[in-house]
């Protein structure tokens, strides 16, 4: 995919097209296979679908197929960007530490509270991303095996539908925290379009992502 450049106009790139064409194909997937799955639970909310119940069941094996296959194609393609996502998810340093301290303080007061410098995503996003992640990897798993559950022994499925509904009920609880955090938090709120264009305002971006930005600036980051 075309390569943007780092900064531009007084802002920053944060996320590349890939990143943002995986970005949107989970969002519209997540919800679809939302809908589809609530729509097996309860038969009556179908109404999107005519009550079509089997429409429902393909839907939600198309959206999962989507849902999968998308990420692992991207990282196949990308590599080094899956690499370094990861990578950045993964590390963790005393001011990520510092920084889960003063969370809730800020979330309450945020012109009163400082917040400690943050590299590429901050620690509250990196724990949000860890749970994200690891329960669409439960789920895909326990909705994988639910596909074909009739070759499985049933005590294993039992287990697979409870780990398929839980996860789902996590899951909609942090993507909710996650769209307040993009869309309405007023210091945050907004956060969403930079998944559109892929760029935040430079001086947000030194605000909010500190050693990141200051990293970019020395030509020592990728985004
Ligand atoms: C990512 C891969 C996924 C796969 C492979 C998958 C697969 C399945 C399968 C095979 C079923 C059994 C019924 C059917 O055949 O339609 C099912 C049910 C269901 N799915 Fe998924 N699913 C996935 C993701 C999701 C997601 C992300 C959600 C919601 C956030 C979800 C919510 C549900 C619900 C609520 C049910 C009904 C469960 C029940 O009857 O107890 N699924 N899924
Ligand atoms: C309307 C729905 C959504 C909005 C507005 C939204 C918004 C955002 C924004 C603004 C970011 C970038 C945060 C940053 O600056 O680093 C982000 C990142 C991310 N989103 Fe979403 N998102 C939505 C739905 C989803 C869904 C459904 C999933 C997963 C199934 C998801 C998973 C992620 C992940 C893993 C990241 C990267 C980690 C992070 O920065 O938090 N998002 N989202």
């Amino acid at each position: 995919m075309a390569k943007q450049p780092v900064f531009k106009d007084g802002q920053v790139l944060r996320f590349s097209t890939a990143a943002r064409v995986l970005h949107t194909v989970h969002l519209l997937s997540f919800f679809t296979l939302l809908y589809t799955g609530l729509a097996r639970l309860w038969p009556e909310t179908n109404v999107l679908l005519g009550g079509d119940l089997l429409l429902g069941q393909t839907i939600h094996h198309l959206a999962a197929v989507v849902f999968i296959a998308v990420p692992v194609a991207l990282a196949l393609l990308y590599p080094r960007g899956a690499l370094h996502f990861l990578k950045t998810l993964f590390s963790w340093d005393k001011d990520d530490t510092r920084w889960m301290i003063k969370f809730i303080p800020w979330m309450i007061r945020p012109q009163a509270v400082k917040l400690p410098p943050q590299g590429q995503e901050k620690a509250g996003q990196k724990v949000s991303a860890w749970i994200i992640i690891g329960f669409c990897l439960l789920i895909a798993v326990s909705g994988g095996l639910m596909w074909i559950a009739q070759f499985m022994p049933s005590e294993l499925m039992k287990w697979m539908y409870a780990i398929h509904d839980v996860s789902m009920i996590i899951l909609l609880f942090v993507i909710v925290m996650h769209i307040y955090m993009g869309v309405l938090f007023p210091a945050t709120r907004r956060s969403w379009t930079s998944m559109i264009t892929g760029y935040v305002p430079e001086e947000e971006a030194r605000h909010g992502w500190r050693k990141w930005y200051d990293d970019l600036k020395k030509g020592q980051q990728t985004v």
